[in-house]
């Protein structure tokens, strides 16, 4: 059977079930017409020219942002929407306690319901796409319907489209089917909104047994682009736990040190933590010869190699980025990366066709339009670009990306690093003394919320693994699946944590974060490989003062203490927080956090002097 396009001619579709598929949900939707896309350039540039012309897209000035467009979102649709995200296993138990769960029996037909002539008047578009470099054994492949092209072009972006991937598909590959609806559909002869969204009805539903996805109401980021949160980590996390790999929201960087030797680190972080920033990390000059690289800045998967190492892929090919305090001090490589081809939503537009968002510099531009199409007042308090505001952009244009970041085999891993925004409690840096210590830090890992994210600030939101937004099954068994791996694998990387967001009792950042953290990552590198100091401290060991490199730095030993201070009061504070936690999550919580608790609360007693960091204290 032949599939139709319309914009480069035809090619061919042979997966019965797929077609099958798509015949059953244009019956239900009841698009005006079908269209499979081919992931062509020519299809990106036809449906970006079609944006412009519904007035979803301004076309930026091609002399400051080359081929760019701006667009700006309905006010209701903004973010993800936790509230209406649900993971629907066919039993609650297997949701565990983290998740929204409806029974599928019911979800199910409310679905069938909402869905029912919901793209009446609009395209529907088949999006056969890949996670993961296309062909690689550790990739996946999904196809997405949907009645947006806003969706069509930003899926081009994150992930790889089109005929190659029906390619790998044949006549009956498995692919994880993702539908989406922006829940807007028009009556014949009505005008379309600029930014068509459902205000009232949204659902991010996922049905893990069936590896399927339903997507309702939304045209937003992870709501909408059905590649990177559902599948990639919420299906994802499902699907490798009864297979035996890891989907995590990590970011993969390469660290490459003066004698040329590459060791990559994986490191995860909750939203609104800086991941991208540090994903393209510039180090400071004074440690020359030292290089990081980007392999991905937010999800990585992660499968056991023949020889016993883990190997990770980013399984996204391009970045959606949290557009506010990005600036060529915070992350130059990520200016450089949207300098062109980029996408830019809920962002501020400039009077000369550039954009600008709240940090990019410290003096606004004159005659500025804000994310809500309305000439911004600098005096009116409210910023001009959302603080959720995106950016859309080819992996392909970081300056940095890493050699490997399209080897089919992935890349093997060093280290995995954990970290939450802490004003408190947390040192900068420290490793956990085993496989187990570790899974235990990351599991019980805590981050202080920020406005734009939750409203309520400063509130230790716990987010084990920075997962508790993605992990589609039950959380308990998501540790004991970590756990596993420590028993299977022979030398698994080490595990670190670090707290970018110490301060002190004014409310001072401890520390000055961006390259710096160029510092942190080289002890971890050294550590692991062997070539660097620590003491044993409670917690997991840790580096002396002079461990760490500060060459041209002038952080001193008395602020090194400070930011690295384990407090007794505020650890057996924080150990009452994993408590809390443990019992939301009691019937499949490992047995062996209940001890790594008490272990950790006993070493609390033992005498500071015992493990001082001074070099004097070192064997
Ligand atoms: C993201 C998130 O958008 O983690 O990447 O919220
Ligand atoms: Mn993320």
């Amino acid at each position: 059977m032949i599939a139709e396009t319309k914009s480069t001619g035809t090619f061919p579709v042979k997966h019965t079930e797929l077609l099958e598929w798509v015949k059953q949900m244009a019956a239900l939707c009841q698009p005006e017409d079908i269209r499979w896309c081919d992931g062509s350039k020519e299809e990106y540039d036809e449906l970006c020219d079609k944006l412009v012309q519904k007035g979803t897209f301004i076309r930026l000035n091609p002399k400051l942002r080359p081929n760019s467009f701006a667009c700006f979102s309905d006010p209701s649709d903004v973010a993800r929407v936790e509230d209406r995200t649900f993971i629907c296993s066919r039993w609650k138990e297997d949701a565990g306690p983290t998740n929204n769960w409806e029974d599928p029996k019911e979800m199910k037909p409310k679905l069938k319901k909402l869905f029912e002539g919901s793209m009446k008047g609009r395209t529907m578009y088949v999006i056969p796409f890949s996670m993961g470099p296309v062909g690689s054994p550790l990739s996946h492949t999904g196809v997405q319907i949907s009645d947006s092209e806003y969706v069509v072009v930003n899926m081009h972006i994150m992930t790889r489209v089109g005929k190659k991937v029906m390619a790998t598909l044949g006549t009956d590959g498995e692919y994880v089917k993702c539908l989406h609806s922006v829940g807007a559909p028009l009556q014949p002869g009505q005008q379309d909104t600029q930014w068509p969204t459902n205000p009232t009805v949204k659902y991010i539903v996922h049905y893990p047994e069936d590896r399927a996805i339903a997507s309702y109401g939304s045209g937003y980021g992870g709501n909408a682009l059905l590649g990177k949160k559902c599948f990639a980590l919420r299906i994802a996390s499902s699907m490798a736990r009864e297979e035996g790999w890891l989907a995590e929201h990590m970011l993969i960087l390469g660290v490459q040190d003066p004698e040329g030797q590459k060791t990559y680190v994986a490191a995860a972080f909750p939203s609104a933590c800086g991941k991208t920033n540090f994903a393209m990390l510039i180090p400071p000059k004074e440690l020359p010869g030292w290089k990081i690289t980007t392999v991905g800045d937010d999800i990585a998967w992660i499968k056991p190699g023949k020889d016993g190492k883990l190997y990770a892929i980013n399984p996204e090919a391009g970045y959606f980025g949290v557009a506010p305090g990005t600036n060529s001090k915070s992350n130059p490589n990520a200016m450089a990366t949207i300098s062109r081809d980029t996408i830019f939503t809920n962002v501020g537009v400039t009077a000369d066709g550039d954009v600008w968002w709240e940090g990019m510099s410290k003096e606004p531009p004159k005659d500025l339009t804000d994310w809500r199409r309305q000439k911004w007042d600098p005096a009116s308090g409210k910023p001009c670009a959302h603080p959720n505001a995106r950016f859309t952009a080819p992996a392909k244009l970081n300056p940095v990306l890493d050699p490997a970041w399209e080897d089919p085999n992935g890349v093997p891993l060093g280290a995995f690093i954990f970290g939450g925004r802490r004003s408190t409690t947390i040192p900068l840096i420290y490793q956990a003394h085993n496989w187990n210590s570790g899974v235990y830090l990351a599991a019980t890992m805590g981050s202080e919320t920020t406005a734009a994210a939750f409203g309520e600030v400063g509130k230790v939101r716990r987010d084990p693994f920075a997962m508790l937004p993605f992990c589609g099954y039950h959380m308990g068994e998501y540790f004991n699946h970590w756990l596993q791996f420590g028993r299977d694998i022979p030398n698994p990387p080490r595990i670190f944590g670090v707290n970018w967001f110490r301060k002190d009792e004014k409310g001072n950042f401890l520390w000055p974060g961006f390259s710096e953290n160029t510092r942190i990552l080289k002890w971890v590198v050294e550590k692991i490989h062997g070539k660097s100091n620590a003491v044993e401290s409670p917690i997991g060991w840790m580096p002396h003062y002079n461990d760490i490199d500060w060459t041209g730095s002038d952080f001193t030993k008395q602020q090194f203490d400070a930011i690295m201070n384990v407090d007794r009061e505020a650890w057996k504070a924080e150990l009452l927080g994993h408590a809390e936690l443990f019992e939301r999550m009691y019937d499949k919580l490992p047995k062996e956090f209940i001890f790594m608790r008490e272990l950790l609360l006993s070493s609390l007693w033992r005498s500071p002097e015992k493990w001082r960091l001074e070099p004097e204290t070192m064997d």
